[in-house]
């Protein structure tokens, strides 16, 4: 397979794709017009990115390119979209940059409690100020709030609960039981948790539902003199209420994430919020960017090449259709030979039924086989024993009803 990488990518990834056999192109400066020509030029079936932006046009360049991979767990640098129109299949790796965005938030708590940058930048400017700096609150007896109670959330509720710290969460999909188990609180909204914490920490994916989801109503919930840290995507959170809501409630802020933020390369960028007057710390997007994070988001990559390479699966896939149109199944035994499936999915295509997702097992000894195809509608009774009728090689069919959930 040939797999082209858009991106800074661990060496060892690279040797590791090699040995089963993928025929590598990196070139981590690749962007706009030159990855749509790379896509085109290399013919690559295997397209892996990080923060490189993955548009439209760059899949119209070859006919080849059937998988992508964001190494790394965020995936709205992709036109995700426009791959699924396209049958590309689209992964991640969701989970392996956990720890070291959760280290980051935490990095960024720790600093705002002890405002870490002025401390140090007066001390390098030969102001030595203890009873100013000796202000500090403390995390001990704190209540963070989490906001996204994924692999990452989770990450930072670990680490609040090391540090004594008592922890109120609200995840979409967050249950009683699950909360239990992390002992967390649960929330009924975002909101809740913003009325209910001293530390606010959004750990939402980018996402229809959770654009804009930080917004005045839940920032104006905070308490006076709270932090608010944001290491997750920037479309979460309404930064120009956030601008606002340092103002009214002198909040500390830190942020790894901004509106129109660049890429990877070093260049001019001065966000509003970064001006704002305040105690307001801001990293570069570096979240994940620990070399131990990047070596677990190589392999992980790594494994989803292996994975389709060998079986034709993908692993982490995004744009799976999650409920299809499907409304029963075909389940056809038969003799494992060319033209029996040719010969039933003609038989289908004649009433306008739709093949919705079709799998064929051979039985030990190659002599049989199994195929359970799944259809957007029914066949008659009729057409049942006319299709099992009309060919030899059909040892049995059978028809089901799929429930909808
Ligand atoms: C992610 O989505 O995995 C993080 O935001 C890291 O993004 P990066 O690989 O572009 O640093």
């Amino acid at each position: 397979m040939k797999v082209l990488i858009a991106d800074k990518f661990d060496e060892k990834g690279i040797e590791d794709l090699k040995s089963f056999g993928c025929q590598v192109t990196c070139e981590a400066k690749l962007s706009g017009d030159s990855l749509r020509d790379a896509i085109a030029k290399t013919k690559c079936e295997g397209l892996i990115v990080r923060s490189t932006k993955v548009t439209e046009e760059m899949l119209d360049g070859s006919r080849a390119l059937a998988l992508i991979i964001r190494a790394g767990a965020g995936y709205d640098n992709i036109d995700v979209a426009a791959a699924s129109k396209r049958s590309i299949m689209v992964a991640n790796c969701p989970g392996k940059n956990a720890v070291a965005v959760a280290e980051l938030a935490f990095s960024l708590i720790l600093a705002l409690d002890r405002r870490l940058v002025e401390n140090v930048n007066d001390l390098r400017n030969g102001k030595w100020n203890k009873k100013e700096y000796s202000q500090a609150r403390g995390l001990k007896g704190r209540t963070i709030g989490i906001l996204g109670l994924g692999q990452i959330g989770q990450s930072v509720a670990r680490r609040a609960h090391a540090f004594g710290m008592d922890v109120v969460a609200w995840s979409r999909s967050l249950s009683s039981e699950k909360a239990e188990n992390l002992q967390v609180l649960r929330c009924t909204s975002p909101a809740d948790v913003a009325s209910s914490c001293d530390i606010l920490s959004i750990h939402l994916p980018s996402a229809p539902e959770t654009k804009g989801l930080v917004n005045s109503e839940v920032l104006n919930r905070l308490a006076p003199g709270s932090y608010v840290i944001n290491t997750a995507r920037q479309d979460v959170v309404d930064y120009d209420a956030l601008c606002n809501a340092v103002k009214t409630l002198d909040l500390r802020v830190g942020l790894d994430v901004y509106p129109k933020e660049p890429g990877a390369t070093a260049e001019d960028f001065l966000p509003a919020i970064i001006k704002a007057k305040g105690v307001i710390y801001g990293t570069h997007h570096i979240g994940a960017s620990t070399a131990q994070a990047q070596m677990a988001i190589a392999d992980a990559a790594v494994e989803v090449v292996r994975v389709f390479c060998e079986t034709g699966r993908v692993q982490n896939c995004v744009n799976l259709r999650r409920r299809g149109d499907a409304s029963c199944t075909l389940r056809v035994r038969h003799i494992n030979k060319p033209g029996v499936l040719a010969f039933v999915l003609n038989a289908v295509r004649t009433d306008g039924i739709n093949v919705e997702e079709m799998e064929n097992v051979i039985c030990d000894g190659g002599a049989s086989a199994c195929a359970q195809i799944k259809l957007d509608q029914s066949l008659t009774k009729a057409k049942l024993s006319k299709i099992e009728k009309g060919h030899d090689g059909i040892i049995g069919l059978t028809q089901s009803q799929l429930t909808k959930s």
